[in-house]
């Protein structure tokens, strides 16, 4: 075992690249325990992460995908999982089980794969590490609701278990529809595949685990009857709730820029801040998703789960340890002191805009009204504004602003911190100051890094301000760019690592939040304000923040 204690206390052991010691962390201990000690990345070059990184190897397992002739798993579950097979962190043996109700083969099923594959993973496919990969590759068809595909499927299991050693270690990835989840999980259970490991487990040497997509439910009470099929069948422990954004290596930053350094923590509060702006853009319509769409919107899309896991990084208190626990303590506490608009404030603390035709980066698009699946006249929001505020002693008065939208003029991704003017401006006497006030800008993609924005004076002999800007740049600083978020928390998951991932409180909570304002859009009818596509989305976004005597960076 390596010493938990030690290594969860100690910051100067956390590699914010690949390696934690989360890995170490609440670890599913059913599991198999795997040499986390003696093993370093030979392949390491870059002299700034030299003697930090570890690679760390599951146990050996089969994952089966549901739904894996999908989108999802084309462009990202496959991809990342060969990545991770390349750069050796996969056991021996590693297996992957798709299944979905198309007629494919394991023949077609690897061709399919491998076209996935070449058209995504970050590396080059060579016949001979596609073949080995390939191996591990097999079919079962069926629907997700027929009891004949659950019995294939343990015959199935069994058979790689014998084979291929793994030991009887399972983990279950729901990629399909969320109206499929309830009967695969109620399929997993009567089939003895899915068997909680606090009540009753007849292998206590292996584990089984499920990882569950987004969208988790579509408001609060949806979300807890999710939780609650999925509770009876697998216990927490065994629950995976992905949101792909915590597997971003930026939004981890996060955590190592507030915690792991003296100089921000003490300014990060009420007294100093006077905003934050979290705004999610992206350039890319809804791409073939218009039915999913119509069912959920940016708020459930986007705001529910990413947004407000972003805005949980920048608002929790410090966790005392770097554990799975300990950090969704904090997350869960935070959110539960976020305070919503509700009731009529609904219509003055939120926007919903819905995208037009355009032209986005020179490419006529059409409006979200013409898209596949889409209704005539839908009403869904493909742009959401909101203003939350948070009632806890260190931001209690601080507005939060979210914004996400599609069809906007590019895709990036950042979190600003505004800080207040300064109490007194000595310089005020002396005239030309162009001041504005010190931000601190999170990229979260691309061109990930970081930047603060403070005054400097001009040089000569009068005394002028302007604005400059300090840059840290992951590329330029670190020499590559990290690993697809998929990667990262596939393997945590077949690691048993649930740090990254969120818990059943969190996810609800998330949803509490979210409920006035799709009850208040409804009983008000909240207009969905058209926008153009390319633009920054409705004007009415930009008058939520004048009210305030506030505007939107242009990122
Ligand atoms: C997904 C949403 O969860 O996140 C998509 O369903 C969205 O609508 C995507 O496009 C954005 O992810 P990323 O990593 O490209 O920012």
């Amino acid at each position: 075992m390596p010493d938990f204690d030690r290594t969860a206390s100690n910051p100067s052991t956390y590699d914010h690249s690949t390696d934690s010691p989360t890995a170490f962390a609440d670890v599913d201990h059913v599991g198999h325990q795997f040499d986390l000690t003696d093993r370093t990345t030979q392949q390491n070059t870059n002299p700034l992460r030299t003697g930090l990184r570890r690679e760390r190897i599951p146990a050996p397992c089969v994952m089966v995908i549901f739904g894996v002739t999908g989108d999802l798993t084309a462009r990202k579950l496959m991809p990342s999982l060969y990545d991770l097979a390349v750069g050796h962190p996969l056991p021996e043996g590693f297996s992957i089980v798709g299944v979905s109700h198309r007629e494919w083969d394991d023949e077609t099923f690897r061709g399919e794969m491998r076209k996935a594959v070449e058209a995504s993973a970050r590396t080059p496919v060579t016949d001979e590490s596609w073949d080995l990969f390939a191996q591990g590759l097999s079919y079962v068809r069926g629907d997700f609701d027929s009891e004949g595909v659950y019995t294939t499927l343990g015959q199935r299991l069994d058979a790689i278990d014998d084979e291929r050693r793994a030991h009887g270690n399972r983990l279950f990835y729901l990629a399909t529809s969320p109206t499929f989840y309830a009967p695969i999980i109620k399929h997993l259970g009567s089939a003895g595949l899915g068997k909680r490991q606090d009540i009753y487990y007849d292998r206590p040497d292996s584990w089984n685990r499920i990882v569950v997509e987004k969208p988790f439910g579509r408001d609060v009470v949806s979300a807890r009857e999710l939780n609650a099929q999925i509770g009876s069948v697998f216990s927490e422990r065994q629950i995976y709730r992905i949101d792909h954004y915590l597997g971003k290596e930026t939004v981890q930053n996060v955590l190592a820029f507030r915690f792991a350094n003296a100089l921000f923590e003490p300014v990060w509060n009420r007294q100093y801040v006077d905003h934050v702006q979290i705004t999610v853009a992206e350039a890319l319509g809804v791409e073939g998703r218009g039915s999913y769409y119509e069912e959920s919107g940016a708020l459930r899309d986007m705001v529910q789960s990413h947004m407000l896991q972003l805005l949980a990084v920048i608002a929790m208190e410090p966790p005392a340890l770097f554990n799975g626990n300990a950090l969704r303590d904090e997350k869960v506490k935070v959110l539960r002191a976020v305070v919503p608009p509700t009731g009529n404030e609904v219509n003055l603390k939120t926007v919903r805009g819905q995208y037009e035709a355009g032209f986005v980066s020179g490419r006529a698009v059409d409006a979200y009204r013409d898209e596949k699946g889409v209704r005539a006249g839908s009403r869904i929001e493909t742009y959401a504004a909101l203003e939350f505020g948070i009632d806890n002693w260190r931001w209690a008065g601080v507005p939060f602003y979210l914004r996400t939208g599609k069809r906007l003029p590019r895709r990036v991704t950042e979190i600003a911190i505004e800080f207040k003017q300064v109490p007194h401006l000595m310089f005020q006497s002396i005239g030309d100051l162009d001041l504005t006030p010190n931000v601190i800008t999170m990229r979260i993609q691309p061109d990930e890094g970081i930047a603060l924005k403070f005054a400097a004076k001009v040089p000569g002999a009068t005394t002028q301000l302007r604005p400059v800007r300090m840059d840290f740049l992951y590329g330029s600083s670190f020499g590559e760019a990290g690993p697809d978020a998929y990667e990262r928390l596939l393997l945590d998951a077949m690691l048993g690592d649930p740090t990254l991932f969120a818990r059943r409180d969190e996810v609800e909570t998330a949803w509490t939040l979210m409920q006035p304002v799709l009850d208040g859009w409804d009983e008000l009818r909240t207009p969905v304000y058209p926008y153009e596509s390319g633009s920054w989305g409705p004007s009415k976004a930009e008058a939520l923040m004048r009210r305030d005597r506030r505007e939107w960076r242009r990122p």
